[in-house]
């Protein structure tokens, strides 16, 4: 029997800032962004939307009268945590319908915990071959206005439903981790923007990189050369190619521009429009080469690298099943990134600046969000969830 992943479905705001916006306000040279960190736009959460609305959203597509009673656990990865004791998943399940002996726990760990995720439901699908279990990674990015990490925030969310004989892709039992206390991000409970060692976080993520590879192949993983696609954590589609041209050296390979392009590429499409969505990006990495790479990519294998900044790394490999394409959920992603609507600077700035309540009250949120569900308020201490009607 194998395991792996049998769905995956994204969501992101439907609003957005071109980064050409960004640098014209800050008189930076558009190029910095676009060709220095590979990106070329920025998802900006709607005031009305969590990680919870994003998480559900991302799912609902997924979830229906055949399957959700199957869906044994619920696993929800954040950084962007909403409650000290509550995992955000559990207003999920119920956004979701999902059945009242369906486990429910949030994992952090920065932007790996979706990985920690997966690994964990993979395990328990080897034990319960009946059952599904949804992994939840859902994230809001925001390092504050003027910071050199602004370009490189972002948000979204991915819902995966890992299960036994998967549709997609077959996850590999061998994998490799590293994990070192550093302080290259991080972000106090009294803050609402990351503090981050910008330069410090991107050697320690290649550091990172090369010690999990070192540690795969000593668990009797694959030889570079095994692999005909690589995904990578993706905070900046740039940081993917380093990372992709640091293992290729590491593991002594020489290789052409174009087959550089090729191993890489189809999984940075997606990132480039949404920016950093934390433990969400290396998914709806894996997401954009299943459903954009040219070639037909059946009985491939894939190896993808994980990172959570604080830190840890994995390093691991799936490989895609035949019929893979069949399943696909491109056109409704497609159509989810192009009928997103623009923001000015300023427009994105006001939105950046709104201050959710601090204190108890009766307080209801604007109604911006175009996504199935929506935190209308918060009330007695308590987040109000309700579905918009849109479909
Ligand atoms: N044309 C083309 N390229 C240009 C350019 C131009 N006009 N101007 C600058 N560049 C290039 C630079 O040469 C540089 O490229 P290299 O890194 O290849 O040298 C790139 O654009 C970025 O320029 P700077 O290094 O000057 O940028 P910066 O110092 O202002 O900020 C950053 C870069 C440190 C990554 C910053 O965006 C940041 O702090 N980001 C948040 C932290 C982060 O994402 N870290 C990644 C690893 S940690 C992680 O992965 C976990 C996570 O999700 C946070």
């Amino acid at each position: 029997m194998s395991v792996g992943i049998d769905d995956i479905s994204f969501y992101s705001s439907s609003l957005y800032i071109p980064l050409a916006e960004l640098a014209t306000r800050y008189g930076v040279d558009p190029d910095k962004y676009r060709v220095g960190l590979g990106q070329e736009e920025m998802a900006i959460p709607a005031v009305d939307e969590d990680i919870v609305t994003m998480g559900a959203s991302a799912a609902w597509p997924m979830i229906d009268d055949d399957n959700r009673d199957s869906v044994g656990t619920l696993l929800f990865a954040t950084e962007t945590g909403i409650d000290q004791s509550k995992s955000a998943g559990v207003y999920v399940h119920r956004l979701l319908g999902l059945g009242p002996n369906c486990r429910v726990v949030e994992l952090k760990q920065a932007c790996y915990s979706a990985t920690a995720a997966i690994q964990m439901a993979c395990a328990l699908v080897a034990r319960q071959p009946e059952k599904s279990v949804l992994v939840i990674a859902s994230d809001i990015a925001r390092y504050g206005l003027g910071t050199p990490g602004e370009a490189t925030q972002g948000c979204g969310a991915v819902a995966l439903l890992i299960k036994a004989n998967p549709r997609l892709v077959e996850v590999h039992p061998e994998s490799g981790c590293y994990s070192e206390d550093v302080m290259d991000f991080w972000r106090p409970n009294y803050m609402d923007t990351a503090l981050v060692d910008g330069k410090y976080s991107t050697i320690i993520y290649l550091k990172a990189l090369r010690q999990s590879w070192k540690h795969y192949q000593q668990a009797g993983g694959r030889a570079f050369s095994d692999f005909s696609r690589f995904c990578y954590h993706l905070p900046f589609a740039k940081m993917g190619e380093k990372a992709h041209r640091k293992l290729a050296v590491t593991c002594g390979e020489s290789m052409s521009d174009e087959l550089f392009a090729e191993q890489t590429g189809s999984g940075l499409i997606y990132n480039r429009k949404i920016g950093n969505s934390y433990s969400a990006s290396l998914y709806i990495g894996l997401l954009s080469m299943l459903e954009n790479d040219p070639e037909d990519l059946s009985g491939r294998h894939i190896g993808l690298f994980s990172y959570g900044s604080g830190c840890v790394g994995e390093f691991f490999a799936v490989t895609v099943q035949p019929g893979y394409r069949v399943y696909s959920r491109r056109q409704a992603h497609v159509d989810r990134l192009e009928s997103r609507q623009a923001l000015s600077y300023d427009e994105y700035a006001l939105l950046f600046e709104y201050q959710y309540p601090r204190v108890d009250g009766e307080h209801d949120f604007p109604e911006m969000t175009d996504g199935r569900f929506r935190l209308a308020g918060l009330h007695d201490h308590k987040r109000i969830y309700t579905e918009t009607g849109v479909r």
